[in-house]
C-alpha cells in the first residue's frame, strides 16, 4: 500500500489524523482539489488544467487586492475633494397654518453651518452665496455656525464671505450656532461681533426674539448649547392662531420642554448631516443627544415638525452621503 494511503486512513493523528490531516491540507491549499484516495498519477492534462488554476487563483487575488485598494483611494480621494463642495439644492414644501395670501407660493432659502474659517474654502463659499442669489430668495433664512472660529483674522475672513451674502426680497434672517459663541462656546463677545456685522448687512439676527414678515411670524432661538438658550419668554409670547415659523440652530432643543402650545415648522441645522454616512445606516458620529436628528423632515407630534439642514460647510474637509444642502423650501397654506 503507498505511504500517502497510510497516511489518510491512519486515526491516531492529534486532527484525527487520516481525515482531519486531509481537511487541514485543503484549508491551508485554500480550497484547491482536495487530494483524492488512492489517486492516480497526474497526466499531462491534469497538469496543464493544475497550472491555470492555479495562476487564475493569482491572478484573481492580486486584481481583487489591487480593486479594494484602488477603489479605497478613490472613495478617500471623492469624500475629501469632491463631496465637501458639491452642493445639492433640495426643494422642500413649507406648509403653514394661516398662511397670508401675500406669502403663499414664496420661496423661503435656508442656508446654514457656513464655518468661515481654516477648514472650509473660502472661494467655495463664496461662489454658493452667488449661487444662493440666482435662486432668488423671497426670504433668506441662515441657522447658525456662521464661523469656526480661531481668532480675530476669522471675523475679518467672515466679512469678505459675507461680501456675497444675498437678500431676500422681504427678508434675511439669521440665528447663531454654537460655533458663533467662539471657545467653549461660551465667548459673548464673539456672538456680540458676528450679530453687529451682519445687522450692518441688514440681517435680521434674532436672538430669543421674533420679528413679523408680511404677517408671517419668525422666531429665531439662540444657540442650545450657547450661554443664552433662552425660549420660554419668546415663544410664551407667540399666539398660536397666528402663522408662525421657528429657526433654532441644534434640533436637540426640540425635545426640551419649552415650547408651550407651538404648533409648526422648526429649522435647524448643527449636524451636516453627519458628515460621513455608510448607505442604508445612520452616521457613526453626529453632534446631537437624540441620534435620530441626523437630516431632513421629522415629524415630531403634536403639529410639530422638524427640518435638519446638512449645511454648506464642515469642520474636517469630508463628506460622504451628506452633500452640503441648500434648501428652498416653497411656503404654503397647510
Ligand atoms: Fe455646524
Amino acid at each position: 500500500m503507498p505511504r500517502r494511503m497510510r497516511d489518510e486512513e491512519s486515526n491516531d493523528s492529534p486532527l484525527g489524523r487520516g481525515k482531519g490531516r486531509q481537511a487541514l491540507g485543503w484549508v491551508m491549499n485554500w480550497g484547491a482539489d482536495p487530494p483524492r484516495r488512492c489517486a492516480p498519477p497526474l497526466r499531462g492534462g491534469d497538469f496543464q488544467r493544475s497550472a491555470i488554476l492555479s495562476f487564475t487563483r493569482r491572478e484573481f487575488i492580486w486584481k481583487a487586492g489591487a480593486g479594494l485598494i484602488g477603489g479605497a483611494v478613490t472613495t478617500g480621494f471623492y469624500a475629501w475633494r469632491i463631496e465637501p463642495h458639491w452642493v445639492e439644492v433640495v426643494e422642500h414644501s413649507l406648509p403653514v397654518a394661516h398662511l397670508p395670501a401675500a406669502l403663499v407660493g414664496k420661496r423661503l432659502i435656508q442656508i446654514s453651518d457656513l464655518h468661515v474659517g481654516p477648514r472650509v474654502d473660502d472661494g467655495y463659499l463664496m461662489a454658493t452665496l452667488d449661487r444662493v442669489r440666482d435662486l432668488r430668495p423671497d426670504l433668506l433664512a441662515i441657522t447658525g455656525d456662521f464661523v469656526s472660529y480661531r481668532s480675530a483674522g476669522t471675523l475679518q475672513q467672515l466679512d469678505r464671505v459675507l461680501s456675497h451674502l444675498p437678500r431676500g426680497k422681504r427678508a434675511t434672517l439669521a440665528i447663531l450656532g454654537n460655533h458663533d459663541y467662539g471657545y467653549g462656546w461660551s465667548q459673548v463677545i464673539v456672538a456680540d461681533q458676528i450679530t453687529a456685522r451682519l445687522r450692518h448687512l441688514g440681517v435680521v439676527v434674532l436672538r430669543n426674539e421674533r420679528c413679523t414678515v408680511d404677517g408671517l411670524e419668525v422666531v429665531g432661538l439662540d444657540d442650545f448649547w450657547g450661554p443664552h438658550f433662552s425660549p420660554q419668554k419668546v415663544m410664551s409670547g407667540l399666539e398660536t392662531t397666528r402663522p408662525a415659523l421657528v429657526l433654532c440652530h441644534n434640533p436637540d432643543a426640540v425635545d426640551r420642554p419649552v415650547w408651550g402650545g407651538y404648533r409648526g415648522w422648526i429649522l435647524s441645522g448643527h449636524t451636516h448631516g453627519g458628515q460621513c454616512k455608510p448607505p442604508f445606516l445612520p452616521p457613526p458620529i453626529l453632534p446631537t443627544r437624540n441620534k435620530r436628528y441626523t437630516a431632513g423632515e421629522f415629524d415630531l407630534g403634536n403639529g410639530r415638525r422638524l427640518y435638519i439642514n446638512r449645511g454648506l460647510g464642515h469642520l474636517i474637509q469630508v463628506r460622504f452621503n451628506a452633500r452640503p444642502e441648500v434648501t428652498v423650501f416653497t411656503l404654503d397654506r397647510a
